[in-house]
């Protein structure tokens, strides 16, 4: 037997439309991803340009092949080795982990991830005062005149404030290099003195702890 005719329930109402999710952008600068240990490397600082990073033992191929003339002359104390360099990556790494006054951090190109350069960090250097930090720079030739030093400089300004609050920060430069000078200048370091010591005849560029 048939009972009395139900009738259909109503259709449910169009749910409102929702927007797409935005896409969300790549975030290299804030992504983890391993060193050659498996180790978290976290991006330190980035412009979306370069970023910079805590140096790794992996680096050292790369490290050897941007080594030019300008490099040993400027920045380092002769043409150095691949295991010499594995050497110092590793001191340096752990000098960056184990928060210790003075590191090298890499600078890397975002767009292509090569290393490009290095910066680094010294808060114990013996002609400083204390509070202050000297700040160093060196970019692989075919890397250099496109305003990457200049880049990096800035947020290893950034990383000198957050790590060791400094009072002022220091570049020491030999006059005749006008590639330094003119990046150390363009962020407004400003010439304090020269000075004669066991590191050469220097002039010593310095600039108040701000961030950029
Ligand atoms: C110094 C060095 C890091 C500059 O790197 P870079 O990426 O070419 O520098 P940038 O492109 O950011 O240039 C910044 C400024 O320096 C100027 N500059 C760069 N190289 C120059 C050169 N060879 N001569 C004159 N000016 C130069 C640029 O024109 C720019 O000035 P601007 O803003 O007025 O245009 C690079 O030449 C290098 O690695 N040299 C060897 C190591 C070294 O000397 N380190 C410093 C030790 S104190």
């Amino acid at each position: 037997m048939r009972g009395p005719e139900v009738a259909d329930p109503p259709d449910p109402p169009d749910p409102p439309d929702v927007p797409d999710p935005p896409d969300v952008p790549d975030r290299p600068d804030v992504r983890d991803r391993p060193d050659v240990r498996g180790r978290p490397l976290r991006a330190l600082a980035t412009d979306g340009v370069v970023r910079l990073r805590p140096l790794e033992v992996g680096d050292a191929e790369a490290q050897v092949a941007g080594e030019d003339d300008a490099m040993i002359r400027w920045l380092s104390d002769g043409r150095s080795t691949l295991a010499g360099q594995r050497r110092s990556l590793r001191r340096t790494r752990a000098a960056w982990d184990r928060r210790q006054p003075a590191f090298d951090l890499g600078v890397e190109h975002v767009g292509s991830g090569a290393l490009v350069g290095t910066l680094g960090l010294d808060a114990g250097l013996d002609v400083l005062r204390p509070g202050e930090v000297n700040v160093s720079y060196g970019m692989y030739p075919p890397w250099r005149g496109r305003g990457l030093a200049s880049r990096a400089l800035s947020l290893g300004i950034g990383v000198a404030i957050d790590r060791f609050r400094p009072s002022l920060l220091v570049i020491r430069v030999d006059p005749a290099n006008v590639a330094s000078v003119a990046v150390a200048t363009r962020a407004g370091f400003t010439r304090s003195h020269h000075t004669v010591d066991g590191h050469g005849a220097l002039d010593c560029f310095v600039r108040a702890p701000v961030h950029t």
